[in-house]
Protein backbone atom coordinates (compact mmCIF):
# COMPACT_ATOMS: atom_id res chain seq x y z
CA UNK A 1 0.00 0.00 0.00
CA UNK A 2 1.17 3.72 -0.72
CA UNK A 3 2.39 6.08 1.49
CA UNK A 4 -0.32 8.24 2.33
CA UNK A 5 1.80 11.30 3.21
CA UNK A 6 3.86 10.52 0.38
CA UNK A 7 0.64 10.33 -2.18
CA UNK A 8 -0.78 13.25 -0.47
CA UNK A 9 2.29 15.39 -0.73
CA UNK A 10 2.95 14.03 -4.48
CA UNK A 11 -0.83 15.70 -5.38
CA UNK A 12 0.36 19.23 -4.35
CA UNK A 13 1.84 21.95 -6.05
CA UNK A 14 2.36 25.40 -3.99
CA UNK A 15 3.19 28.24 -5.83
CA UNK A 16 3.01 31.96 -6.30
CA UNK A 17 2.06 34.36 -9.50
CA UNK A 18 3.97 37.33 -10.02
CA UNK A 19 3.57 40.39 -12.13
CA UNK A 20 3.69 44.13 -12.39
CA UNK A 21 0.03 45.41 -11.67
CA UNK A 22 -2.54 45.03 -14.27
CA UNK A 23 -0.79 42.61 -15.91
CA UNK A 24 -4.12 40.08 -15.22
CA UNK A 25 -3.04 38.54 -12.00
CA UNK A 26 -6.41 39.04 -10.25
CA UNK A 27 -8.19 37.18 -13.69
CA UNK A 28 -6.08 34.71 -13.97
CA UNK A 29 -6.84 33.89 -10.44
CA UNK A 30 -10.47 33.84 -10.40
CA UNK A 31 -9.93 32.20 -14.00
CA UNK A 32 -7.96 29.26 -11.92
CA UNK A 33 -10.37 29.40 -9.27
CA UNK A 34 -13.11 28.70 -11.87
CA UNK A 35 -11.64 25.60 -12.77
CA UNK A 36 -10.65 24.31 -9.94
CA UNK A 37 -14.68 25.25 -8.63
CA UNK A 38 -13.69 27.00 -5.57
CA UNK A 39 -15.71 29.88 -7.03
CA UNK A 40 -19.25 29.40 -8.70
CA UNK A 41 -19.15 31.98 -11.24
CA UNK A 42 -15.96 34.39 -12.71
CA UNK A 43 -18.42 37.38 -13.00
CA UNK A 44 -16.72 39.87 -15.39
CA UNK A 45 -13.80 41.98 -13.70
CA UNK A 46 -16.12 45.64 -14.25
CA UNK A 47 -18.46 43.71 -12.19
CA UNK A 48 -16.31 42.42 -9.53
CA UNK A 49 -14.45 45.75 -9.88
CA UNK A 50 -17.49 47.64 -8.35
CA UNK A 51 -18.26 45.23 -5.47
CA UNK A 52 -14.49 44.34 -4.62
CA UNK A 53 -10.96 43.98 -6.49
CA UNK A 54 -11.61 40.16 -6.27
CA UNK A 55 -11.56 37.34 -3.85
CA UNK A 56 -8.42 37.33 -3.73
CA UNK A 57 -7.61 41.32 -2.88
CA UNK A 58 -9.78 41.97 0.40
CA UNK A 59 -7.89 44.92 2.05
CA UNK A 60 -9.95 48.10 1.96
CA UNK A 61 -6.94 49.69 1.35
CA UNK A 62 -5.86 47.37 -1.66
CA UNK A 63 -8.69 48.27 -3.22
CA UNK A 64 -8.43 51.95 -2.94
CA UNK A 65 -4.62 51.33 -4.17
CA UNK A 66 -5.65 48.70 -6.66
CA UNK A 67 -2.35 47.19 -5.36
CA UNK A 68 -2.20 44.01 -3.57
CA UNK A 69 -0.53 44.82 -0.57
CA UNK A 70 -0.56 41.48 1.64
CA UNK A 71 -0.61 37.80 0.25
CA UNK A 72 -3.66 35.77 0.23
CA UNK A 73 -3.68 31.94 0.51
CA UNK A 74 -5.94 29.98 -1.56
CA UNK A 75 -6.24 26.03 -2.16
CA UNK A 76 -8.56 24.87 -4.38
CA UNK A 77 -8.40 21.21 -6.18
CA UNK A 78 -8.13 20.21 -9.99
CA UNK A 79 -8.64 16.92 -10.87
CA UNK A 80 -6.18 15.05 -8.89
CA UNK A 81 -4.29 17.92 -7.89
CA UNK A 82 -4.60 20.50 -4.61
CA UNK A 83 -3.61 23.33 -5.39
CA UNK A 84 -1.98 25.76 -2.71
CA UNK A 85 -1.51 28.97 -4.92
CA UNK A 86 0.06 31.56 -2.95
CA UNK A 87 -0.65 35.87 -3.32
CA UNK A 88 2.23 37.95 -3.41
CA UNK A 89 1.75 41.92 -3.02
CA UNK A 90 2.34 43.54 -6.55
CA UNK A 91 4.17 46.80 -5.02
CA UNK A 92 8.21 47.17 -4.93
CA UNK A 93 7.86 48.44 -1.10
CA UNK A 94 6.39 45.18 -0.26
CA UNK A 95 9.74 43.16 -1.50
CA UNK A 96 10.78 41.62 1.62
CA UNK A 97 6.83 40.22 2.47
CA UNK A 98 7.03 39.02 -1.37
CA UNK A 99 10.24 37.07 -0.32
CA UNK A 100 8.89 35.70 2.53
CA UNK A 101 5.90 34.58 0.98
CA UNK A 102 8.13 33.05 -1.88
CA UNK A 103 9.74 30.85 0.94
CA UNK A 104 6.38 28.94 1.17
CA UNK A 105 6.05 28.33 -2.92
CA UNK A 106 7.37 25.52 -4.47
CA UNK A 107 7.45 27.63 -7.92
CA UNK A 108 6.59 30.87 -9.49
CA UNK A 109 3.97 32.06 -12.21
CA UNK A 110 5.58 34.67 -13.79
CA UNK A 111 2.48 36.59 -15.18
CA UNK A 112 3.56 39.00 -18.18
CA UNK A 113 1.49 41.47 -20.22
CA UNK A 114 1.92 41.07 -23.53
CA UNK A 115 1.48 44.67 -25.09
CA UNK A 116 4.37 45.72 -22.33
CA UNK A 117 6.57 43.32 -22.11
CA UNK A 118 8.54 43.04 -19.03
CA UNK A 119 7.64 45.60 -16.48
CA UNK A 120 9.70 47.39 -13.55
CA UNK A 121 7.96 45.14 -10.80
CA UNK A 122 8.19 42.02 -12.95
CA UNK A 123 11.74 42.53 -12.71
CA UNK A 124 11.89 42.68 -8.93
CA UNK A 125 9.88 40.48 -8.39
CA UNK A 126 11.67 37.91 -10.98
CA UNK A 127 15.08 38.40 -9.04
CA UNK A 128 13.54 37.52 -5.70
CA UNK A 129 12.65 33.88 -7.43
CA UNK A 130 15.87 33.86 -8.56
CA UNK A 131 17.41 34.35 -5.34
CA UNK A 132 15.12 31.82 -4.16
CA UNK A 133 16.02 29.94 -7.04
CA UNK A 134 12.42 28.21 -7.36
CA UNK A 135 10.93 27.49 -11.26
CA UNK A 136 9.62 29.71 -12.65
CA UNK A 137 6.31 29.25 -15.82
CA UNK A 138 5.77 32.22 -17.60
CA UNK A 139 2.59 33.29 -19.33
CA UNK A 140 2.15 35.84 -21.22
CA UNK A 141 -1.35 36.98 -20.99
CA UNK A 142 -3.70 39.46 -22.97
CA UNK A 143 -3.11 37.76 -26.12
CA UNK A 144 -6.78 39.13 -27.60
CA UNK A 145 -5.01 42.39 -27.46
CA UNK A 146 -2.08 43.42 -29.89
CA UNK A 147 1.23 43.26 -28.49
CA UNK A 148 4.96 42.68 -28.82
CA UNK A 149 5.28 39.58 -31.07
CA UNK A 150 6.07 36.10 -29.48
CA UNK A 151 9.51 36.67 -30.50
CA UNK A 152 10.29 39.44 -29.50
CA UNK A 153 8.60 38.88 -25.57
CA UNK A 154 11.40 35.74 -25.38
CA UNK A 155 13.90 37.78 -26.33
CA UNK A 156 13.12 40.26 -24.06
CA UNK A 157 12.52 37.47 -20.94
CA UNK A 158 16.09 36.34 -22.30
CA UNK A 159 17.92 39.65 -21.86
CA UNK A 160 15.71 41.64 -19.52
CA UNK A 161 15.79 38.64 -17.05
CA UNK A 162 18.77 36.37 -18.13
CA UNK A 163 17.02 33.42 -18.30
CA UNK A 164 16.50 31.01 -21.12
CA UNK A 165 13.16 29.98 -22.40
CA UNK A 166 11.06 27.59 -24.25
CA UNK A 167 7.67 28.03 -25.47
CA UNK A 168 5.26 25.56 -24.97
CA UNK A 169 2.63 27.01 -27.13
CA UNK A 170 2.99 29.34 -30.02
CA UNK A 171 0.26 31.95 -30.46
CA UNK A 172 -0.86 32.72 -33.73
CA UNK A 173 -1.76 36.52 -34.49
CA UNK A 174 -2.48 38.93 -32.36
CA UNK A 175 -5.34 41.12 -30.83
CA UNK A 176 -8.45 41.06 -33.63
CA UNK A 177 -6.10 38.89 -35.64
CA UNK A 178 -5.53 36.44 -32.36
CA UNK A 179 -6.23 32.29 -34.01
CA UNK A 180 -5.21 30.92 -30.98
CA UNK A 181 -2.51 28.91 -29.70
CA UNK A 182 -0.64 25.56 -31.08
CA UNK A 183 0.78 23.30 -28.46
CA UNK A 184 4.16 21.89 -29.36
CA UNK A 185 3.92 18.63 -27.28
CA UNK A 186 0.70 17.29 -29.35
CA UNK A 187 0.80 19.13 -32.20
CA UNK A 188 -2.56 20.68 -32.37
CA UNK A 189 -3.78 23.86 -33.11
CA UNK A 190 -6.46 25.52 -30.39
CA UNK A 191 -8.24 27.68 -32.24
CA UNK A 192 -9.57 30.84 -30.33
CA UNK A 193 -13.44 31.73 -30.58
CA UNK A 194 -14.39 34.21 -28.64
CA UNK A 195 -16.75 33.66 -25.57
CA UNK A 196 -18.67 36.02 -23.11
CA UNK A 197 -16.91 37.00 -20.57
CA UNK A 198 -17.76 35.10 -17.41
CA UNK A 199 -17.78 32.09 -19.13
CA UNK A 200 -16.53 28.94 -17.22
CA UNK A 201 -14.47 27.66 -20.27
CA UNK A 202 -14.02 29.06 -23.85
CA UNK A 203 -14.94 27.15 -26.19
CA UNK A 204 -11.56 25.61 -27.89
CA UNK A 205 -11.46 23.64 -30.82
CA UNK A 206 -8.43 21.96 -31.30
CA UNK A 207 -6.90 20.75 -34.83
CA UNK A 208 -3.89 18.80 -35.57
CA UNK A 209 -1.39 20.06 -37.66
CA UNK A 210 -2.07 18.25 -40.00
CA UNK A 211 -5.14 18.31 -40.56
CA UNK A 212 -5.80 19.08 -44.29
CA UNK A 213 -8.79 21.84 -43.24
CA UNK A 214 -5.95 23.74 -40.76
CA UNK A 215 -4.76 25.89 -43.33
CA UNK A 216 -8.26 26.31 -45.02
CA UNK A 217 -9.69 27.20 -40.91
CA UNK A 218 -6.60 29.82 -40.27
CA UNK A 219 -6.09 31.40 -43.62
CA UNK A 220 -3.12 30.30 -45.84
CA UNK A 221 -0.93 33.12 -44.35
CA UNK A 222 -1.09 32.77 -41.00
CA UNK A 223 -0.97 28.65 -41.37
CA UNK A 224 2.40 29.69 -43.33
CA UNK A 225 3.63 31.68 -40.92
CA UNK A 226 3.16 28.74 -38.08
CA UNK A 227 4.93 26.43 -39.86
CA UNK A 228 7.57 29.05 -40.50
CA UNK A 229 7.81 29.87 -36.68
CA UNK A 230 7.91 26.15 -35.54
CA UNK A 231 10.96 25.45 -37.85
CA UNK A 232 12.55 28.99 -35.85
CA UNK A 233 11.97 27.14 -32.89
CA UNK A 234 12.93 23.60 -33.85
CA UNK A 235 16.35 25.19 -35.03
CA UNK A 236 16.72 28.14 -33.04
CA UNK A 237 14.94 27.83 -29.70
CA UNK A 238 15.59 25.76 -26.69
CA UNK A 239 14.13 22.47 -25.88
CA UNK A 240 12.16 21.41 -22.93
CA UNK A 241 14.72 19.80 -20.46
CA UNK A 242 12.86 19.55 -16.90
CA UNK A 243 16.41 19.35 -14.82
CA UNK A 244 16.82 22.95 -16.11
CA UNK A 245 13.40 24.23 -15.09
CA UNK A 246 13.47 23.10 -12.19
CA UNK A 247 16.94 25.15 -11.36
CA UNK A 248 15.27 28.11 -12.79
CA UNK A 249 17.78 28.25 -15.71
CA UNK A 250 14.79 27.78 -18.20
CA UNK A 251 11.28 28.96 -17.92
CA UNK A 252 8.60 27.41 -20.17
CA UNK A 253 6.52 29.95 -21.56
CA UNK A 254 2.86 29.83 -22.78
CA UNK A 255 0.28 32.25 -24.26
CA UNK A 256 -3.21 33.06 -23.79
CA UNK A 257 -5.78 35.23 -22.61
CA UNK A 258 -7.08 34.90 -19.19
CA UNK A 259 -10.24 37.48 -19.83
CA UNK A 260 -11.44 35.21 -22.38
CA UNK A 261 -10.69 32.16 -20.56
CA UNK A 262 -7.94 31.11 -23.53
CA UNK A 263 -4.95 29.34 -22.49
CA UNK A 264 -5.88 29.08 -19.17
CA UNK A 265 -6.06 25.51 -19.03
CA UNK A 266 -3.84 24.16 -21.35
CA UNK A 267 -1.22 26.06 -18.98
CA UNK A 268 -3.11 24.44 -15.92
CA UNK A 269 -2.62 20.93 -16.88
CA UNK A 270 0.91 21.54 -18.33
CA UNK A 271 2.31 23.20 -15.14
CA UNK A 272 0.84 20.60 -13.17
CA UNK A 273 2.23 17.97 -15.22
CA UNK A 274 6.03 19.58 -14.69
CA UNK A 275 5.86 21.75 -11.94
CA UNK A 276 7.47 20.57 -8.32
CA UNK A 277 6.04 18.43 -5.91
CA UNK A 278 6.32 19.82 -2.30
CA UNK A 279 10.08 20.43 -1.69
CA UNK A 280 12.39 19.45 1.39
CA UNK A 281 13.11 22.88 3.79
CA UNK A 282 16.60 23.24 5.53
CA UNK A 283 16.44 22.84 9.02
CA UNK A 284 19.98 24.03 10.27
CA UNK A 285 21.74 23.43 7.04
CA UNK A 286 19.64 19.41 7.23
CA UNK A 287 17.17 18.66 4.49
CA UNK A 288 13.55 18.04 6.31
CA UNK A 289 11.76 15.60 3.67
CA UNK A 290 8.03 15.50 3.40
CA UNK A 291 7.51 11.78 5.06
CA UNK A 292 9.26 12.94 8.19
CA UNK A 293 7.09 13.92 11.48
CA UNK A 294 5.00 16.60 11.03
CA UNK A 295 7.41 19.91 10.98
CA UNK A 296 6.75 23.42 9.28
CA UNK A 297 7.89 27.11 9.73
CA UNK A 298 5.72 30.29 10.06
CA UNK A 299 6.40 32.72 7.28
CA UNK A 300 3.40 35.26 7.51
CA UNK A 301 1.66 36.78 10.42
CA UNK A 302 -1.65 39.01 9.65
CA UNK A 303 -3.50 41.00 12.37
CA UNK A 304 -6.89 41.87 11.74
CA UNK A 305 -8.11 39.32 8.87
CA UNK A 306 -11.39 39.37 9.66
CA UNK A 307 -12.15 43.37 11.54
CA UNK A 308 -15.16 41.52 13.29
CA UNK A 309 -12.92 39.32 15.04
CA UNK A 310 -9.62 41.42 16.58
CA UNK A 311 -7.70 38.29 15.43
CA UNK A 312 -3.86 37.55 14.33
CA UNK A 313 -3.04 34.52 12.27
CA UNK A 314 0.12 32.94 11.36
CA UNK A 315 0.52 31.20 8.56
CA UNK A 316 2.37 27.75 8.72
CA UNK A 317 3.85 25.96 5.52
CA UNK A 318 3.83 22.68 6.13
CA UNK A 319 7.14 20.68 5.47
CA UNK A 320 7.19 17.24 6.69
CA UNK A 321 4.32 15.00 7.82
CA UNK A 322 0.94 15.00 8.29
CA UNK A 323 -0.35 18.10 10.75
CA UNK A 324 -4.02 17.50 12.05
CA UNK A 325 -6.57 19.67 14.09
CA UNK A 326 -5.64 19.76 17.79
CA UNK A 327 -2.38 18.14 17.68
CA UNK A 328 0.70 18.96 20.01
CA UNK A 329 3.73 20.13 18.60
CA UNK A 330 6.93 21.61 19.77
CA UNK A 331 7.81 25.54 19.36
CA UNK A 332 11.21 25.81 18.82
CA UNK A 333 11.76 29.36 19.88
CA UNK A 334 9.83 29.09 23.16
CA UNK A 335 10.83 25.08 24.00
CA UNK A 336 7.08 24.96 24.55
CA UNK A 337 4.66 21.98 23.43
CA UNK A 338 1.59 23.83 22.09
CA UNK A 339 -1.74 22.49 21.35
CA UNK A 340 -2.83 23.81 17.46
CA UNK A 341 -6.85 24.52 18.04
CA UNK A 342 -8.70 26.24 16.04
CA UNK A 343 -6.42 25.79 12.52
CA UNK A 344 -7.81 27.65 9.61
CA UNK A 345 -7.70 27.41 6.20
CA UNK A 346 -8.40 30.70 4.35
CA UNK A 347 -10.62 31.78 1.88
CA UNK A 348 -10.18 35.14 1.07
CA UNK A 349 -12.26 36.32 3.62
CA UNK A 350 -14.02 33.25 4.06
CA UNK A 351 -12.87 30.52 6.60
CA UNK A 352 -13.14 27.33 7.49
CA UNK A 353 -11.24 24.64 10.02
CA UNK A 354 -9.02 22.44 9.02
CA UNK A 355 -9.03 19.04 9.61
CA UNK A 356 -5.65 17.82 8.36
CA UNK A 357 -2.55 19.17 6.70
CA UNK A 358 0.02 17.83 4.32
CA UNK A 359 3.78 19.27 2.84
CA UNK A 360 2.78 22.05 0.56
CA UNK A 361 -0.48 23.02 2.31
CA UNK A 362 -0.65 26.35 4.19
CA UNK A 363 -2.46 26.63 7.44
CA UNK A 364 -3.42 29.58 9.07
CA UNK A 365 -2.97 29.41 13.35
CA UNK A 366 -4.90 30.89 15.64
CA UNK A 367 -2.90 30.99 18.49
CA UNK A 368 -2.55 34.65 19.85
CA UNK A 369 0.40 35.81 20.47
CA UNK A 370 2.43 32.42 20.14
CA UNK A 371 4.28 33.28 16.91
CA UNK A 372 7.24 35.18 15.17
CA UNK A 373 7.80 35.38 12.02
CA UNK A 374 10.39 32.48 10.93
CA UNK A 375 8.99 30.19 14.05
CA UNK A 376 9.28 25.99 13.66
CA UNK A 377 6.92 23.61 15.05
CA UNK A 378 7.41 20.21 15.40
CA UNK A 379 6.28 17.31 16.44
CA UNK A 380 9.13 15.20 16.21
CA UNK A 381 12.93 16.28 17.48
CA UNK A 382 13.50 20.00 18.12
CA UNK A 383 14.49 21.44 14.62
CA UNK A 384 14.76 25.12 13.77
CA UNK A 385 14.35 26.28 9.82
CA UNK A 386 16.55 28.35 7.93
CA UNK A 387 13.85 29.67 5.71
CA UNK A 388 12.59 33.25 6.76
CA UNK A 389 15.31 35.82 7.01
CA UNK A 390 14.90 38.90 8.18
CA UNK A 391 15.25 42.04 5.85
CA UNK A 392 16.98 45.41 7.44
CA UNK A 393 15.27 48.04 7.45
CA UNK A 394 16.71 51.44 5.14
CA UNK A 395 13.67 54.01 5.79
CA UNK A 396 12.79 55.22 9.36
CA UNK A 397 10.18 57.79 10.63
CA UNK A 398 8.87 58.24 14.56
CA UNK A 399 5.18 57.77 14.38
CA UNK A 400 2.77 59.76 16.92
CA UNK A 401 -0.58 58.81 18.66
CA UNK A 402 -2.76 62.00 17.72
CA UNK A 403 -5.42 60.99 20.22
CA UNK A 404 -4.22 60.51 23.35
CA UNK A 405 -7.32 58.91 24.68
CA UNK A 406 -6.01 55.83 22.71
CA UNK A 407 -2.87 55.38 23.72
CA UNK A 408 -3.45 51.51 24.39
CA UNK A 409 -5.14 51.01 21.31
CA UNK A 410 -2.00 52.74 19.68
CA UNK A 411 0.95 50.71 21.57
CA UNK A 412 -0.86 46.98 20.71
CA UNK A 413 -1.67 48.58 16.80
CA UNK A 414 2.19 49.01 16.39
CA UNK A 415 3.08 46.26 18.31
CA UNK A 416 0.90 43.74 16.16
CA UNK A 417 1.58 45.49 12.80
CA UNK A 418 4.94 45.27 13.58
CA UNK A 419 4.55 41.61 14.50
CA UNK A 420 3.57 40.97 10.77
CA UNK A 421 6.54 41.82 9.45
CA UNK A 422 5.18 44.32 7.52
CA UNK A 423 7.68 47.64 9.60
CA UNK A 424 10.46 46.93 12.17
CA UNK A 425 9.69 48.62 15.56
CA UNK A 426 12.09 50.56 17.87
CA UNK A 427 11.74 52.29 20.39
CA UNK A 428 13.51 55.77 21.17
CA UNK A 429 14.81 55.08 24.87
CA UNK A 430 16.47 58.72 25.38
CA UNK A 431 13.27 60.17 25.52
CA UNK A 432 11.51 60.37 29.34
CA UNK A 433 8.56 58.29 27.86
CA UNK A 434 9.92 55.60 25.46
CA UNK A 435 8.75 56.74 22.15
CA UNK A 436 8.28 54.42 18.91
CA UNK A 437 9.73 54.41 15.43
CA UNK A 438 9.41 52.96 12.56
CA UNK A 439 11.37 50.92 10.03
CA UNK A 440 10.57 49.79 6.89
CA UNK A 441 12.43 49.04 3.15
CA UNK A 442 10.31 51.00 1.55
CA UNK A 443 8.20 54.01 2.52
CA UNK A 444 5.01 52.84 1.74
CA UNK A 445 4.94 50.38 4.51
CA UNK A 446 4.69 53.56 6.53
CA UNK A 447 1.04 54.63 4.63
CA UNK A 448 -0.22 50.79 5.30
CA UNK A 449 0.59 51.16 8.90
CA UNK A 450 -0.69 54.71 9.30
CA UNK A 451 -4.00 53.56 7.50
CA UNK A 452 -4.25 50.25 9.14
CA UNK A 453 -3.86 51.45 12.44
CA UNK A 454 -6.61 54.00 11.89
CA UNK A 455 -9.26 51.53 9.95
CA UNK A 456 -8.74 48.63 12.33
CA UNK A 457 -7.25 50.25 15.47
CA UNK A 458 -9.13 53.78 15.43
CA UNK A 459 -6.19 55.73 16.10
CA UNK A 460 -5.03 59.08 14.14
CA UNK A 461 -1.20 59.20 13.87
CA UNK A 462 1.28 61.71 12.58
CA UNK A 463 4.27 60.14 10.82
CA UNK A 464 7.50 62.26 11.26
CA UNK A 465 10.44 61.43 8.68
CA UNK A 466 13.94 60.74 10.39
CA UNK A 467 17.19 61.04 8.84
CA UNK A 468 18.22 57.72 9.57
CA UNK A 469 19.45 55.12 6.63
CA UNK A 470 20.92 51.74 8.69
CA UNK A 471 20.10 49.98 11.42
CA UNK A 472 22.54 47.87 13.45
CA UNK A 473 22.08 45.47 16.32
CA UNK A 474 24.81 45.73 18.65
CA UNK A 475 26.24 43.22 21.18
CA UNK A 476 29.47 43.44 23.56
CA UNK A 477 30.54 44.74 27.12
CA UNK A 478 27.56 46.54 28.64
CA UNK A 479 30.40 49.03 30.02
CA UNK A 480 31.73 49.43 26.70
CA UNK A 481 27.97 50.48 24.94
CA UNK A 482 27.19 52.69 28.01
CA UNK A 483 30.47 54.97 27.27
CA UNK A 484 29.95 54.99 23.60
CA UNK A 485 29.35 58.59 22.90
CA UNK A 486 26.75 58.12 19.81
CA UNK A 487 26.73 62.19 18.30
CA UNK A 488 24.76 63.76 16.21
CA UNK A 489 24.66 60.78 13.34
CA UNK A 490 23.53 57.96 15.32
CA UNK A 491 20.87 57.20 17.62
CA UNK A 492 20.89 54.53 19.94
CA UNK A 493 17.15 52.43 20.69
CA UNK A 494 15.99 49.06 21.45
CA UNK A 495 14.37 47.23 18.98
CA UNK A 496 10.42 45.25 19.61
CA UNK A 497 12.21 42.75 22.02
CA UNK A 498 14.71 44.64 23.86
CA UNK A 499 18.03 44.05 22.26
CA UNK A 500 19.80 46.93 21.35
CA UNK A 501 20.33 48.76 18.25
CA UNK A 502 21.47 52.34 16.40
CA UNK A 503 20.25 53.66 13.92
CA UNK A 504 22.92 55.57 11.47
CA UNK A 505 22.24 58.59 8.96
CA UNK A 506 25.08 57.69 7.10
CA UNK A 507 27.29 55.12 5.94
CA UNK A 508 30.78 57.08 6.66
CA UNK A 509 29.37 58.36 10.36
CA UNK A 510 28.25 54.32 11.14
CA UNK A 511 31.71 53.24 9.61
CA UNK A 512 33.58 55.62 11.83
CA UNK A 513 31.70 54.35 14.76
CA UNK A 514 32.48 50.44 13.91
CA UNK A 515 36.30 51.56 13.66
CA UNK A 516 36.27 53.13 17.07
CA UNK A 517 34.81 50.17 18.72
CA UNK A 518 36.48 47.36 17.96
CA UNK A 519 35.36 45.32 21.36
CA UNK A 520 31.15 45.91 20.04
CA UNK A 521 29.75 44.22 16.97
CA UNK A 522 27.45 45.13 15.01
CA UNK A 523 25.09 43.55 12.72
CA UNK A 524 22.63 43.55 9.62
CA UNK A 525 20.46 41.35 11.19
CA UNK A 526 18.84 40.76 14.88
CA UNK A 527 20.55 38.40 16.78
CA UNK A 528 19.42 34.80 16.16
CA UNK A 529 16.03 34.34 18.31
CA UNK A 530 15.91 30.59 17.77
CA UNK A 531 18.23 28.44 19.71
CA UNK A 532 18.06 24.29 19.16
P1 LIG B 1 -3.86 42.72 -11.84
O1 LIG B 1 -4.57 41.88 -10.82
O2 LIG B 1 -2.60 42.08 -12.36
O3 LIG B 1 -3.65 44.14 -11.47
O4 LIG B 1 -4.79 42.78 -13.14
P2 LIG B 1 -6.35 42.53 -13.36
O5 LIG B 1 -6.64 41.08 -13.41
O6 LIG B 1 -7.14 43.40 -12.46
O7 LIG B 1 -6.45 43.06 -14.86
C1 LIG B 1 -6.08 44.36 -15.23
C2 LIG B 1 -6.84 44.77 -16.47
O8 LIG B 1 -6.48 43.92 -17.56
C3 LIG B 1 -8.36 44.64 -16.31
O9 LIG B 1 -8.94 45.67 -17.09
C4 LIG B 1 -8.64 43.30 -16.96
O10 LIG B 1 -9.95 43.21 -17.45
C5 LIG B 1 -7.64 43.30 -18.09
N1 LIG B 1 -7.30 41.97 -18.54
C6 LIG B 1 -6.92 40.88 -17.80
N2 LIG B 1 -6.68 39.83 -18.60
C7 LIG B 1 -6.88 40.24 -19.86
C8 LIG B 1 -6.78 39.61 -21.15
O11 LIG B 1 -6.47 38.44 -21.28
N3 LIG B 1 -7.07 40.40 -22.22
C9 LIG B 1 -7.43 41.71 -22.13
N4 LIG B 1 -7.68 42.39 -23.25
N5 LIG B 1 -7.53 42.32 -20.93
C10 LIG B 1 -7.27 41.61 -19.83
P3 LIG B 1 -9.39 47.07 -16.51
O12 LIG B 1 -9.68 47.94 -17.65
O13 LIG B 1 -8.42 47.54 -15.47
O14 LIG B 1 -10.67 46.71 -15.74
P4 LIG B 1 -12.11 46.53 -16.33
O15 LIG B 1 -12.38 47.74 -17.11
O16 LIG B 1 -12.09 45.27 -17.14
O17 LIG B 1 -12.90 46.40 -15.07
Amino acid sequence: MSDPILTETQRRRTFAIISHPDAGKTTLTEKLLLYGGAIQLAGSVKARKNQRKATSDWMEMEKERGISITSTVLQFEYQDHVLNLLDTPGHSDFSADTYRTLTAADSAVMLIDNAKGVEAQTKKLFAVCRQRGIPIFTFVNKMDYPGLGPLALLTEIEDVLGIRSVPMNWPVGDGQDFQGVFDRETRTMHLFEKTAHGASRATVERVSIDDPSLPGRMGKAAYDQLVEDLELLEIAGDSFDIERVLKGELTPVFFGSAITNFGVELFLQRFLAVAPTPQPRLASGVPITSEQPFSGFVFKIQANMDPNHRDRIAFLRVVSGRFEKDMEAMHTRTGKRLRLTRPQRLFAQDRETVEEGYPGDIIGLTNVGAFQLGDTLSAGEKIAFDEVPAFPPETFAMIRNKDAGRLKHFEKGITQLCEEGLVDLFWDTRAARREPMLGAVGRLQFEVVQHRLGIEYGVPTLLEPLPFEFVRWIDGPQEVIRAIYWGDYARPAEDAYGNLVVLFSSAWAMQRLIDEHAKVTFSTHRLARVAV
